[in-house]
């Protein structure tokens, strides 16, 4: 039976990607997407998780809208690295399919009261407010989730958003206080990983190659995310952050990681956001996320390919 998995996402290129991944794989089953607002506003990423939709013809899976605002701050976007629409590059016509009228926690709280305890794992792509929301209003209903596993955080690596935050947790700190300290199983994607998996030229290249217009929306999804990683990183390629979830879910072995502490600074202004991680274990705070920090790439990026060429 297939792995049932709720993705909660602020599509973003990357996030994209991860959708498709997800959509098209035999082993999971998507119970709901939720969206919230990250990369862009929450109409636009609710608007681009549809998009994505459509362009798989997918007719069972349903988009569910959440927060449009950080649980405590005002909304902080990445249109610098997005583009305006969030999914800038490829032509993606405006989507046919319409959301769910339910917001995107009563989703999720619902969909865990239906099924049994320990049975659905959330995979949190975006700013983690709709989760956070989930549990501080249902606490003993968050306790069913069987797992989170996120993209966010960041330690030897440096930050994204400010020298030390990565911006999923900098948009909503709050909100990942809330999830890091719920005592759910965590396991999370931080740039020390998710650096190491840049989508080189040859890998971009490749998606012309494709004979179906999923290859064409690929390639200009990745041509247009490598302008700005690129040139401030120097990077061979854009690092593809969030599909790292989806394919730790398919080939956990393909990872490396380590169960240990991690503590989000909510008060400091020059350190808001950041991931404060344990690693040497100098304190005996509950070791509370398995952080991944190693990841053999080639064989990451040749599944991708793969999921993506049996469209
Ligand atoms: O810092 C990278 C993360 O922020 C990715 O999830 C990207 O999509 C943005 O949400
Ligand atoms: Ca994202």
């Amino acid at each position: 039976n297939k792995k049932k998995i709720i993705i909660d996402t602020d599509p973003g290129h990357d996030d994209a990607i991860a959708l498709m991944l997800a959509i098209l794989s035999k082993e999971l089953k998507v119970l709901g997407i939720t969206t919230v607002a990250g990369n862009v506003p929450l109409e636009l990423t609710t608007i681009n998780a549809l998009k994505i939709c459509d362009l798989l013809h997918n007719k069972e899976i349903e988009v569910f809208s959440g927060a449009e605002k950080p649980l405590k701050r005002k909304l902080i976007t990445a249109e610098h690295v997005h583009g305006k629409t969030g999914l800038d590059g490829p032509y993606l016509p405006e989507p046919i399919s319409k959301k769910n009228r339910d917001n995107a926690h009563d989703f999720i709280i619902n969909s865990l009261e239906k099924f049994d305890s320990k049975t659905i794992t959330i995979c949190a792509l975006g700013p983690l407010t709709n989760i956070a929301k989930v549990i501080v209003e249902k606490p003993h209903i968050a306790k069913k989730i069987k797992e989170i596993i996120l993209m966010g955080g960041s330690f030897f690596e440096g930050g994204n958003i400010t020298p030390v935050s990565e911006f999923n947790i900098f948009v909503d700190p709050e909100s990942a206080k809330i999830v890091f300290n719920s005592e759910i199983p965590i396991t999370m994607f931080p740039l020390d990983v998710t650096h190491k998996v840049l989508a080189n030229k040859e890998f971009i290249n490749s998606f012309k190659k494709f004979k179906n217009p999923l290859g064409d929306v690929v390639f200009s999804l990745l041509e247009f995310f490598s302008r700005y990683d690129v040139k401030k990183y120097k990077f061979l390629g854009p690092p593809l952050h969030d599909p790292n979830v989806i394919i730790y879910l398919l080939n956990p072995n393909f990872y490396v990681g380590k169960k240990l502490n991690v503590e989000i600074e909510t008060s400091s202004e020059l350190t808001l956001g950041m991931t404060v991680i344990d690693w040497w274990q100098v304190t005996n705070r509950k070791k509370n996320a398995n952080f991944i920090y190693d990841v053999d790439t080639k064989s990451v990026l040749s599944l991708i390919q793969k999921i993506l060429s049996n469209f």
